[in-house]
Formats: C-alpha cells, structure tokens, sequence
C-alpha cells in the first residue's frame, strides 16, 4: 500500500529549488501569489497540514497553536529565529519545531561587517551624493569617516553569529569584547583574542562599536533600553542584524537625532515592515530591509535544511534542527 504523503503548507515562495524539491517529496501547497497570510488563512493552513513551514512573517501564537488542527505535528521554520512562534505552546500539544540554523551564519555575519563599514565611513552618504550631483572633486576634508582598525567591538550574544563577526572583525584590525550570557570555551577565546564582559553595562561603557547578534527572547526584549543605550560613548556606532525589539528604537532615535551617538546600521526593527520616522530622516543612518541572510545560495541552503528536517520527521526520527524552549 502507498504510504501517504504529508501534508505540507508552506506559507510564502521560497527559491525554485526548494519548490519544486518539496513539491517531488510531500503533498505540497506552495503560496506561489507570496501574500504573507491573514490570521485566518494562517489558522485555516494549520488545520489542514500535517507539516507547516512559516517564516518570520507568520505570528504563531498560544492562542493560534491551540486552535490548530489535530493533523499538526511539526512546524519546520524556514528561518533560524524562531520568536515569532510560541514553541512551549507547540511541544505542549505535541508538535516539534525545527529551525534553520548553521546555513545563514556567514552571510549575516559578513552582512553585519558591511553595516559597520557603510555607517563609520559613510558609504551611504557619499554614494548618495555622486548620485545627486554633489561630487565636484576631491578635496582633503570631505565626506571623512571614522576609521574602523584599532576600536572596540563589544558583541552581544557570542553564539555562531556573533563568533563569525569576530572572525572578520578581527581580520580588520578590531579588538573584539563580547557579553553572553556564559564565557565561550576557552579555544574559542584563544583564538578570537576576545574579552568577556559578564556585566553588559561595563561593556556597553567602553566600546566604539556595539553589534546585536543575539537571539530575540523575552529576557533580551529592549536589552539596549534607554538607560543602556545613555551607557554608550558618543562617538559609537551600534549595528543589528539580530531583531528589533531588542533595541528600543524609540529611544535608539532619538538619541541619534540628538547626536548621543555617532550613528547607527540597522537590518532590523521593531515593528517591521515599519520603521521608527525619526530613522528614516538621519544621515548617519544605514537601514536595510532585513536582508542579512538574503542570498541566494543562503535562502536555497535553508531550504534544503527545511527538507531534511521534514523528512527525517517522516521517517519517525527527530529532526536534526529541534528548537527546544530550554535552548532559548
Ligand atoms: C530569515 C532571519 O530570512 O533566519 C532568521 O532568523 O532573521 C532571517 O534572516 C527570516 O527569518 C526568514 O523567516
């Protein structure tokens, strides 16, 4: 007898390959139109799926688990982040969710280094001025940025991400600081030459550059609040390319427009796709439109890692990339 293929509802496009992979190995339901989905399409998808795979633009709360068909069983993230998906709410009904880890590492990472270098030499500013007609010839104090070698990075959350940016940044010139949550191993440390800073408050204090790279739970939920973000010297720039709601960007705005701080490179906000107006007006800005991660090779890459989870899963094993709440 033909065993039955799962059902799997994928909630926006994801890259050609990954289509039509998912399209040869499970009873598929592609979004081909990419619309992100309505709370109701959203709850309808999860009553008729053996398998959903969201992505960060889908809220899948307590509230949404709970009214989620029977035939639910695993929630195979196409995306390394997972707060947007309540995963105690998820195992507490029996289904398993897996994420993307590993695969979008190095482009974040090499995304982050790009931020730093485009808001301390002002790569925006001046392609925008040669665009405009403002380039009417060298001269010796134009358009002067800050030099990156030789300053402080503090980094906070050392995990695969924040360990790669120090690979790069150390290659720079930069001296590498970071605040986790516990010490990385001591070969790790060796060899990234980096200083840990339990007290986040004391590192924030003393640096040139700030990155987020950590993950978005509620214990980092406005971890750069507006009495850390006055901890941080004038002349610092601060980059994320982890999630908005762990800098509150209120006050992130207006200290910017105040000039309390030097500049900022943001790939992320708080309530995306809205971006605080404040931002949108500054010139020592860099926004992105969350694209870290957007490579072709990396969005093929996750994909891949969506299959392979959903057919371990099929095959009556744990899937290698189980996002467990006590991980978060
Ligand atoms: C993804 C991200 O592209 O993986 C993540 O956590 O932030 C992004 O770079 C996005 O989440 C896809 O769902």
């Amino acid at each position: 007898m033909p065993v039955r293929k799962p059902k799997v509802v994928v909630t926006r496009r994801l890259p050609d390959p990954v289509e039509t992979r998912m399209r040869e190995l499970f009873d598929t339901e592609l979004n081909l139109d990419d619309a992100p989905l309505s709370a109701e399409a959203l709850a309808s998808a999860m009553s008729r799926a053996d398998v959903l795979v969201p992505t960060i633009t889908d809220r899948i709360d307590a509230g949404v688990i709970a009214a989620a068909g029977e035939r639910l069983k695993l929630i195979a993230n196409f995306g390394a982040g997972v707060d947007h998906i309540d995963v105690a709410a998820a195992n507490e009904r029996g289904i398993t969710v897996t994420n993307t880890p590993g695969v979008l590492t190095d482009d974040t990472a090499d995304m982050t280094m790009g931020l730093i270098m485009a808001v301390a030499r002002r790569v925006v500013e001046g392609a925008e001025a040669i665009q405009r007609g403002d380039f009417h010839g060298w001269t010796p104090t134009w358009m002067l940025g800050r030099r990156i070698g030789g300053k402080r990075l503090g980094i906070i959350g050392m995990g695969r991400i924040g360990q790669a940016l120090a690979r790069r940044a150390r290659a720079f010139g930069i001296a590498i600081h970071y605040h986790n949550r516990k010490p990385v191993s001591p070969r790790i440390a060796e060899e990234l030459e980096a200083t840990y800073w339990e007290s986040l408050d004391q590192m924030l204090a003393r640096m040139d550059i700030i990155s987020v790279n950590c993950p978005h739970t509620p214990a980092t939920y406005h971890l750069l609040s507006a009495r850390r973000l006055k901890l941080i010297r004038p002349h610092a720039i601060v980059v994320n390319t982890a999630r908005g709601e762990i800098i509150d960007e209120a006050a992130l705005a207006a200290m910017l427009d105040a000039g309390e701080l030097a500049g900022a490179g943001l790939d992320v906000f708080e309530h995306e796709p809205a971006v605080n107006p404040k931002l949108l007006k500054l010139p020592n800005v860099v926004l992105l439109p969350h694209m870290s991660s957007a490579t072709i090779e990396g969005r093929v890459d996750m994909g891949e890692k969506v299959i392979v989870n959903i057919r371990t899963w099929m095959d009556g094993h744990k899937p290698p990339d189980r996002v467990i709440p006590a991980m978060l």
